[in-house]
């Protein structure tokens, strides 16, 4: 994660940057609340704002005040010689995260700010579900109108079997249509703080994997893995984790469709020095036209028959609830490459 440590105690600022980097987290320092507001307003990216209480000018009560006023789910967490029960009770009122009382050890702070951001995952969770809503009552519109449509003229249609029986058939269709979106809907509501835990990738990885054996057989689909040999853990919803990947390899499966190679490669890997793990979902399928790159993580986005254009999309948000990045790398005839890379490896 960004952190920004506010200070205006240098001495305190190196102590907690180097407990955080220790932990693979950037840290930026403001040694005033001033110039903490001059990093948020030149948009410069911050996930988590540290702060001290005490400071001259202006205190951390006040720069948190100024803070939800523009960024109103941003996690901040007050560090406090003494948490004094007005002052909690005023932060709280303004959403505070947290408070840290000094001196606190490095392992604390690391807990504090892993619930804040598990605490910002399911905010954003549900922010971002509301976001979709107008855009699924849009999107079910269509087949709804077909469902109608189908319905009434199979009601004019009554004397003829062969027609009936196609009229049937597009209700169906359409019903699917909207169960599926309906069903990618609701993978995005599902993460609750209690799913939060420690999950091991390589395992998750070939659980997917599994789950796809017999459509991998089906569409003699062949599988190459490559895990590097060490252990791979994050902290996450193991649930949301595997939609994403699931969702990744169906996409690779069926950019293969009636291609003469089919090869799916599957590669994960820790680097050390960011203390991150990246997974790689590799096909040898039809590619994305430059054209439609910018578009395939767009909601409803789709250039498969009976495709809801949603599998990208949830997967994207999935990512980002973890803080990690996405990014896609295709050749038009040659293939496509998803790479998933995710903050801290809680691995050994
Ligand atoms: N590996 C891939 N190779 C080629 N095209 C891809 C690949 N992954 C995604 N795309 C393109 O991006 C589009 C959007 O993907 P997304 O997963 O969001 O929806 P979908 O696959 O069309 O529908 P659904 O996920 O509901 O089946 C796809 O229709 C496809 O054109
Ligand atoms: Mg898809």
């Amino acid at each position: 994660m960004n952190i920004l440590v506010v200070d205006d105690e240098r001495v305190q600022i190196e102590s907690v940057k180097r407990g955080l980097k220790s932990k693979g987290h950037k840290v930026l320092e403001a040694l005033s609340a001033e110039e903490a507001l001059k990093y948020l307003n030149n948009g410069t990216k911050v996930d988590l704002i540290l702060t001290d209480y005490s400071m001259p000018k202006m205190n951390g009560l006040e720069l948190l005040k100024k803070i939800r006023k523009v960024h109103g789910s941003l996690p901040v967490i007050m560090m406090t010689a003494y948490a004094e029960k007005n002052l909690v009770i005023e932060a709280l009122r303004n959403r505070c995260d947290s408070f840290m009382e000094k001196p606190f050890t490095v392992d604390q702070l690391i807990r504090e700010i892993e619930s804040a951001r598990m605490r910002m995952i399911q905010n954003t969770d549900s922010d971002q579900l509301s976001e979709l809503i107008p855009e699924f009552l849009h999107q079910i519109n269509n087949p709804l109108m077909s469902i109608l449509g189908s319905a009434e003229l199979a009601m004019l249609a009554l004397d003829s079997e062969e027609a009936v029986k196609k009229f049937i058939n597009d209700i169906i269709e359409a019903t699917k249509k909207i169960r599926m979106i309906n069903k990618q809907l609701l993978t995005l509501g599902q993460t609750t703080d209690d799913k939060i835990e420690k999950v091991n990738m390589i395992g998750l990885l070939d659980e997917c994997l599994n789950m796809f054996r017999g459509l991998l057989a089906l569409k003699g689909v062949s599988v190459e893995k490559d895990f590097g040999g060490h252990e791979l853990c994050l902290f996450g919803d193991k649930f949301a984790l595997e939609q994403l990947f699931k969702n990744l390899i169906l996409n690779a499966i069926d950019s293969m469709d009636g291609r003469h190679e089919k090869l799916l490669k599957v590669r994960a890997a820790a680097n050390k020095n960011t203390s991150s793990v990246s997974i790689y979902i590799e096909d040898a399928g039809c590619g994305i036209p430059s054209e439609s790159i910018d578009k395939i993580f767009t909601p409803y986005f789709t250039r498969k028959e009976g495709g809801t254009g949603l599998g990208l999309t949830i997967v994207k948000r999935i990512v980002e609830k973890h803080r990690g990045v996405i990014r896609v790398c295709s050749q038009v005839g040659k293939g496509t490459t998803l790479k998933v890379s995710f903050p801290g490896n809680c691995g050994s």
